[in-house]
């Protein structure tokens, strides 16, 4: 409606006087008085502040006209940034329809907003344009001309869905009949107030969400009546709520009263909201598993895996990786706040982010299927890292994934889901021990492998050098395998449980497992790490290794060299320790393989065990995140389904024990 020089003046005075009305209320009434007796609570003390802002904002209640346009000048009309009146002193049939000035959000539709210290942006979800469209059976309107014969059709009003009439028999009947629908809100911070660099350790303030259901309170907010709404506040950027969809349901967001000039270069905020009723459009799980692993590093890279990814239906191959990542460093407080968001998240990190200098290929991610059950997981291959840092990771499901070609828009839960935040480190430089990884044949093998920059300025070489020679290995083996019989009948073979393949897989975990030593720096003193290559050099010069320890055993060749004397003479790395591979891999060679073959292993207490192999800390508990045997894919993190597995055949092998022939 466009209004007359003399309409917008009339209209102006009119809020004016409103706002007068509405200040004095509120100064005066017995409520506010009670309230600010009790400011207590941060919420009772931000809406304190709030009312304090609104007194003391010039903009308000002086009626310029002047001013009220320059507000509006700077704004969209879809996304007002100013002062609300108070509508709800407007009589609702005089508007007709949602105030203007407030958006009408439709399902699974979001809207991005800008938010300023002591303003507000107002939303309505009305319920008819979901009873309409969804149900497919008209709405209550058409219902009603259906059964004209109705007695509550005379007068029952079109916006009937409001919840507001009682006395409506047929439409509690026709509520009865339907399912409930839960309607969801959700929004995230985008943009937050930036902090002067490093000036101040105070934190943005978090906005709020006010949402009410009551057609007496179309104006949610920090001056509405506390009983006809529900307040959250954002957490770390993000906010979810739920409520049960039976009449229009109105919400704002409010910034803050204000934000210390001295403390922010920018005070605005940047917001993305949406209302659904299938399911939360902008969620995050900040207390469940974070479900991104972390599988090993070195002084500048790292690898991420993610948890297994669930079964996709038939039709839709998983051709794009699901996920996208977000890095930064622990305690970055430029993320403070916006932890839970994904548009803040993609906004400010440090690698993933839009605002970051880091190369873009800092981060590779891909899809890949690891292990004998073939599990389809996304690994985050990280490098160009910085040493001795530690970083927070953030795995998010990617919107862009999810629409698969489709708009990303309109689609539930398309806002994206964040995960729990978990963390990673990486060692310090002048070390012994390189990330290794996407290896062709030990597929599994990601891990740091001892190396050394002069004799393999790569990571890439290195690992296929590791690789190269478990393949030729594996080749002789599997020479020595034809002369079992394998694809024989069952009275044939050597086992009815176990058959070649089995052979052929625990061999290959082994083969990969032991000729690829996982290497863990001199100075960790794990007391599970063998130490390896005690003599050599270490290769930051400036490391010097302690006489007593050389005195012990600098003449054991456990000690003294590495596992195969070809990585002492190819790859000459320092001395290191090693992760022992674990015990159940050795045992399940003598297992799965016929006894011809004449494989066997060293029991524990015997000569040889405690230096070739590790056994699996039983005591692991979910947060332990200790590699204390090396296995393939392991990873710093309790693999439920591997545990099981090893603890099985340790306990196999210990049943067992006494059958198995032995030899060191
Ligand atoms: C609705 O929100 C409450 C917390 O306010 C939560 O416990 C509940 O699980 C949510 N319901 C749904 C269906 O998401
Ligand atoms: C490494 O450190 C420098 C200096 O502190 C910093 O500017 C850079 O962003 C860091 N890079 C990574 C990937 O952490
Ligand atoms: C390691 O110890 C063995 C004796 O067990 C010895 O023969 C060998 O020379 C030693 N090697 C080095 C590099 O010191």
């Amino acid at each position: 409606m466009q209004l007359s020089p003399l309409q917008s003046r009339l209209a102006a005075s009119v809020v004016a006087s409103c706002l007068v009305l509405a200040i004095y209320f509120l100064m005066f009434s017995p409520q506010f008085a009670f309230a600010a007796e009790l400011s207590t609570t941060p919420l009772d003390a931000f809406q304190n502040g709030w009312t304090a802002a609104l007194e003391e904002a010039p903009t308000i209640g002086d009626g310029d006209s002047g001013e009220t346009k320059r507000t509006t000048e700077e704004i969209t009309p879809r996304e007002p940034i100013m002062y609300k009146p108070d509508f709800g002193l407007f009589d609702r049939s005089l508007l007709g329809r949602a105030p203007s000035g407030v958006v009408a959000l439709a399902n699974n539709a979001p809207k991005n907003t800008q938010i300023d210290p002591g303003t507000l942006s107002a939303f309505v979800f009305e319920a008819k344009s979901v009873f309409n469209s969804r149900d497919g059976e008209g709405s209550n309107t058409n219902r009603l001309e259906l059964r004209g014969d109705a007695p509550a059709a005379a007068q029952g009003s079109p916006d009937g869905a409001e919840g507001s009439g009682d006395g409506d028999s047929f439409s509690e009947i026709e509520r009865r009949e339907s399912p409930t629908k839960t309607l969801w809100i959700s929004a995230n911070t985008c943009i937050q107030p930036e902090r002067k660099a490093d000036q101040t350790t105070l934190d943005p303030p978090q906005l709020t969400l006010y949402v009410s259901t009551a057609s007496d309170n179309t104006s949610p907010g920090p001056m509405a009546d506390k009983k006809k709404q529900d307040v959250r506040v954002f957490n770390e950027g993000a906010v979810m709520y739920n409520t049960t969809l039976r009449g229009d349901v109105y919400f704002t967001i409010a910034g803050p009263p204000n934000v210390a000039a001295g403390d922010f270069d920018t005070k605005t905020y940047n917001v993305n909201i949406a209302a659904s009723i299938d399911k939360c459009y902008y969620a995050y799980d900040a207390d469940s598993e974070p479900n991104v692993f972390w599988v090993d590093s070195d002084s500048g890279a790292t690898l991420m895996a993610s948890g297994v990814l669930p079964p996709v239906d038939q039709d839709s191959s998983l051709d794009k990786p699901p996920y996208t990542m977000f890095v930064f460093e622990a305690g970055d407080m430029a993320m403070n706040g916006v932890r839970n968001s994904y548009c803040g998240l993609k906004e400010y990190s440090l690698i993933g982010g839009t605002r970051s200098r880091v190369p873009k290929d800092t981060m590779v991610s891909r899809l890949v299927k690891r292990g004998t059950e073939s599990v389809t997981k996304q690994e985050f291959f990280l490098s160009g890292l910085n040493a001795s840092t530690k970083y927070t990771a953030v795995l998010a499901s990617d919107p862009n994934a999810m629409s698969k070609g489709k708009r990303d828009d309109n689609i539930p839960g398309g806002g994206g889901f964040v995960f729990r935040q978990t963390g990673f480190e990486t060692s310090q430089t002048g070390g012994s021990c390189f990330l290794i990884q996407n290896l062709e044949f030990c597929d599994q093998t990601q891990y740091r492998v001892p190396g050394n920059l002069k004799t393999f300025p790569n990571a890439t070489a290195l690992g296929k050098y590791y690789d190269s020679y478990a393949q030729e290995m594996y080749k002789n083996f599997d020479k020595a395998l034809q002369q079992v019989q394998c694809d024989a009948e069952n009275t044939g073979k050597y086992s009815l449980a176990r058959n070649c393949d089995d052979c052929k897989q625990a061999y290959k975990n082994w083969l990969c497992t032991v000729s690829i030593p996982r290497c863990e720096e001199f100075s960790n003193n794990a007391p599970w790490l063998q130490m390896r290559n005690i003599n050599a050099p270490f290769l930051n010069e400036s490391s010097k290794m302690d006489q007593n320890i050389t005195q012990t055993y600098g003449n054991q060749k456990a000690f003294n060299s590495s596992r195969l004397a070809r990585i002492d003479e190819d790859v000459q790395p320092g001395p290191y320790k090693e992760v022992l591979p674990c015990d159940y891999l050795c045992y399940d060679i003598v297992q799965s393989c016929a006894s011809s073959m004449g494989f066997s292993c060293p029991l524990p207490g015997k000569l040889g065990f405690n230096t070739s192999y590790g056994v699996l800390n039983e005591n692991n508990t979910v947060n332990n995140t200790d590699v204390t045997c090396n296995y393939p894919g392991s990873a710093h993190y309790k693999n439920a389904a591997s545990v099981l597995v090893s603890l099985t055949w340790v306990l196999w092998v210990g049943l067992l024990g006494g059958t198995l022939s032995v030899i060191i």
